[in-house]
């Protein structure tokens, strides 16, 4: 017999359930409408990708590559894991050699080598037994069946894949993109943090790398805040400098660190060699003081850099966006050069970023695409905002079920059923109960569930061709014909009547 057990959603994963799952359509919608006003179109880029795509782009050693990435490779199974026979493993061995055959086993010198081996153990089963079983199943993990693939950890690196493929760049001007959808990272969950997190995020692509864009983004973003009452945000923008820059305030940094090494943790010690600059996203209270003291980017852009910033400063300022710089904020992954910028919001404890963003000039050159290029965009992380959004208790009450149909008589059913189709054909939520119930019982329901109205139909109702529709809320009745209650229930869901 079967394992009676529950199942649960896997760490770090959780269902979006109603009334939420209606908060997060809106605030989707919201998005689109929002970003759409500023001619972004939307993108759906798939949800795995070739490893080397996110490796190359957000880079192998910042936290997500290195620790975070669900990562698996895309191979055929051999139905036979753990062979017990001999003839367990003789099947796998003529499973192998056909695959090997048809090409379903990609034809590099290893694979062929653990082919060959795999074939030399199946032989030697029958004298040495066990330890020939061993080598066997050595030789068939050795294999590389398929190729590395990767659950994305975010979009950006999809979206210049997608630009390049699809040879965006002969389109006209900047192309603006949007998407939203599921990211992942095997990250340690906590409040605001999970493995499987849903992000909004725009980008921009194209030739023009002027800092209205960046400006205009910021402002998009501030507008959409602003519109589903995500309040008392903050947003910091920094530069990071580029190429040409930022290897040598990288090296000044490193100077500066290493000579007040001793009042650094372990981990930022280690951050001193491999990624200096991650030094300054430590929030170790006993850190901020030596941490003040260390040379600011500021000081050290390049002409080009801080020409680049300034104009970005003045874009915000004559479009009223309100901002703090923030020296600090060079952001976890390396794609970026120029602009960061990051939103946080309160109700959120530690993981309070609910946006992150920033310029990625040299990111569709890098992937291989036409140099020139430059990038800038952000991803919202919605969880975090919509946390954020009934932390502060303004989160929309939104409308639920409008009418239950309440029925009674097997002459009313047909009835029921006609007019609940055509009140949904208006777009009002109706729900109509599948077995008969005594009206006491049904406009009970109605009640919980939250209806604003019972429609009652009984036989009388249908012999005289009118229903008569109950107010919940202070148990009002009113009789209509079937024209006067679908013009009453359409302007009262269009909201012209209290
Ligand atoms: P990011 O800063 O890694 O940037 O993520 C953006 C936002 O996603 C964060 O500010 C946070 O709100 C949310 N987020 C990240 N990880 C998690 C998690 N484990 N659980 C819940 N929320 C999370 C990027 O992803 C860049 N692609 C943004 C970008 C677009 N830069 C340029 N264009």
């Amino acid at each position: 017999m079967t394992e009676k057990r529950q199942f649960r959603a896997i760490k770090g994963t959780r269902d979006i359930l109603p009334p939420d799952s209606a908060l997060w359509s809106g605030f989707e919608q919201t998005a689109r409408e929002v970003f759409e006003s500023y001619n972004f179109r939307e993108i759906r880029p798939p949800i795995f990708e070739e490893t080397t795509l996110f490796a190359r782009s957000i880079g192998a050693d910042t936290d997500v590559v290195s620790k975070e990435m669900y990562t698996f490779e895309d191979r055929e199974q051999f139905s036979i894991a753990n062979p017990q026979s001999l003839v367990d493993v003789i099947r796998i061995d003529e499973a192998v050699a056909d695959a090997w055959h048809h090409g379903r086993i990609p034809h590099t010198p290893a694979n062929e080598a653990e082919v060959l081996r795999l074939h030399e153990e199946s032989q030697k089963m029958d004298r040495e037994g066990a330890p020939a079983i061993l080598r066997f199943m050595d030789a068939l993990h050795k294999l590389a069946l398929g190729d590395s693939i990767t659950l994305r950890p975010e979009a950006t690196a999809s979206v210049c894949r997608a630009y390049i493929e699809h040879g965006m760049h002969t389109l006209p001007g900047n192309v603006k993109l949007y998407y939203a959808g599921p990211m992942f990272r095997r990250e340690r969950p906590q409040k605001g943090r999970f493995r499987q997190f849903y992000q909004i995020g725009a980008e921009v692509l194209g030739p023009s790398d002027a800092p209205a864009i960046d400006a205009e983004v910021m402002e998009m973003l501030v507008d959409f805040f602003r519109r589903v009452d995500l309040r008392d945000t903050t947003l910091y923008v920094n530069s990071i400098g580029c190429r040409e820059c930022r290897p040598k305030y990288v090296e000044l940094l490193r100077d500066a660190l290493r000579k007040v090494k001793g009042g650094l943790r372990e981990d930022s010690q280690r951050r001193i060699d491999t990624n200096p600059l991650r030094v300054l996203d430590s929030k170790l209270g006993e850190e901020q003081p030596v941490i003040e003291t260390l040379p600011r980017i500021s000081d050290h852009l390049c002409p080009a850099c801080r020409e680049h910033f300034a104009k970005l400063k003045n874009e915000l300022k004559l479009r009223g966006i309100a901002y703090q710089e923030n020296w600090r904020l060079v952001r976890g992954l390396d794609y970026y050069t120029r602009t960061t910028f990051e939103v946080t919001a309160p109700g959120l404890g530690s993981q309070n970023a609910v946006c992150g963003g920033g310029r990625y000039d040299g990111l569709v050159e890098l992937l291989g695409g036409p140099a020139g290029v430059k990038g800038i965009g952000f991803a919202i992380g919605t969880d975090r905002a919509i946390l954020s959004i009934q932390e502060s208790g303004k989160a929309p009450k939104l409308p639920g079920l409008s009418v239950l149909v309440a029925w009674m008589g097997a002459k009313s059913y047909p009835a029921a059923v006609a007019i609940a189709k055509k009140l949904r054909a208006c777009g009002v939520s109706v729900d109509l109960p599948a077995e008969e119930m005594k009206f006491k019982k049904s406009l009970g329901l109605a009640d919980k569930l939250g209806s604003r109205y019972a429609l009652i139909i009984g036989e009388d109702e249908v012999a005289s061709g009118t229903y008569t529709l109950k107010r919940l809320a202070d148990a009002e009745q009113k009789k209509f014909n079937d024209n006067d209650l679908l013009e009453y229930l359409e302007s009262e869901r269009r909201g012209s009547r209290a």
